[in-house]
């Protein structure tokens, strides 16, 4: 294999850190009708909505934590749109003072929604104001310095928190319990992403059949938004080499091309563990000692790659690191997992 990083590697993972494009946002689905999938969380949702709009009352404070592109910055829109209220968007790291925070919350009216992505990065300082706005509605700044300093009550509108975050973890205990419902989006199975094929195929204009559609959401990595970018590159490739229809093999050889395997795994993934098997006899090694191998982010490593190939039986997570699994060593056609360990002794 050639040390180039190879063009699949750089599609993906444009993927997962691009700003939305129009495009993009043409395909988001608004209402829980259109929303495929995530039972379990959509129903929750959707009594809850029920309930807030019978009672006229402001929705209870959510927060939606998953890996990247399942649908949690879709759902907060369809909260605001389900009940007819304004939903301001911004992001943790934004967020950088308690002013940044007061200029937000004031902002909004009774029953708006205000969407914090990424939550578990905002500051812990900015952190504490939060506590007294979710709970009571109120937020104590102080304002001037030195002997004038003193403390301001602002009242704020009965508002709605949606916190969504890819690593729920992060979050402090004191913050998480402040949120009602708590929910995990997962990925997505085959046959949900294949009518996500379908639906954005639609609304694309773009023609697809049956075994085409499911051999892009086979290679999805159980992730609409993959599923949205590849139909991007699928539909391209249809134009230039076939007669523009999406076919099984049309749809088999365009992702060839992206290096992106029948399995979904992508060029960073198989690196991953191509790495952890030849330089590490399958582990345990830690993440940040991988990341570095690879050449990747840590952060990207355990927000984007990882719970995939965990989910998927390629990798474990174990307390002395991670460790590939045999499945891995077919995926990647080495020798068998026994043999390999068999070195060590
Ligand atoms: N259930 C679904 N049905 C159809 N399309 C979906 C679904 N869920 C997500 N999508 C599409 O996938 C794209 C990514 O979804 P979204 O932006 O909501 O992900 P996210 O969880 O907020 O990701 P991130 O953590 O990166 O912010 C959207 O553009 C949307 O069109
Ligand atoms: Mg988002």
């Amino acid at each position: 294999m050639s040390d180039e990083t190879p063009k699949g590697t750089d599609y993906l993972a444009s993927t997962f850190n691009a700003p939305e494009t129009p495009a993009e946002a043409a395909l988001r689905p608004l209402s829980f009708e259109d929303f495929t999938g995530q039972a379990k969380t959509v129903e929750r949702l959707q009594v809850m909505v029920g309930a807030a709009k019978r009672r006229g009352d402001a929705l209870n404070h959510i927060l939606l934590s998953g890996p990247p592109g399942l649908g949690k910055t879709t759902l907060s829109f369809i909260l605001g749109n389900e009940l007819g209220k304004t939903v301001r968007v911004t992001s943790g790291p934004v967020v950088e003072k308690a002013s940044d925070l007061a200029g937000l919350l004031t902002s909004l009216e009774e029953g708006d929604l205000l969407f914090i992505d990424e939550i578990h990065r905002i500051p812990k300082t900015v952190e504490e104001y939060l506590y007294t706005a979710m709970e009571d509605f109120r937020l104590d700044i102080m304002i001037d310095q030195g002997p004038n300093a003193r403390s301001v009550r602002l009242s704020i509108p009965r508002f709605t928190l949606v916190g969504a975050t890819t690593r729920s973890g992060m979050l402090t205990a004191p913050l998480r319990s402040r949120f009602t419902l708590q929910t995990r989006l997962d990925y997505y199975d085959v046959a949900t992403l294949t009518g996500i094929v379908k639906r954005s195929c639609g609304l694309l204009d773009v023609e697809v059949d049956e075994a085409g559609a499911k051999e892009i959401a086979t290679r999805s990595r159980g992730t609409p938004r993959v599923v949205n970018n590849l139909i991007n590159f699928v539909r391209d490739f249809a134009q230039e080499r076939a007669d523009g229809k999406i076919t099984r093999d049309v749809a088999a050889d365009a992702l060839e091309l992206l290096e992106i395997d029948a399995r979904g795994l992508d060029e960073m993934d198989k690196r991953i563990m191509r790495v952890m098997a030849e330089n590490y006899r399958g582990g345990p090694v830690g993440l940040g000692t991988v990341a570095i191998a690879v050449g990747e982010e840590t952060d990207t490593l355990e927000e984007v790659h990882e719970p995939f190939l965990i989910q998927e039986g390629y990798l474990q997570r174990t307390p002395q690191g991670r460790t590939l699994t045999p499945k891995a060593y077919q995926a990647l056609g080495l020798k068998g997992f026994a043999a390999a360990q068999g070195d060590l002794l």
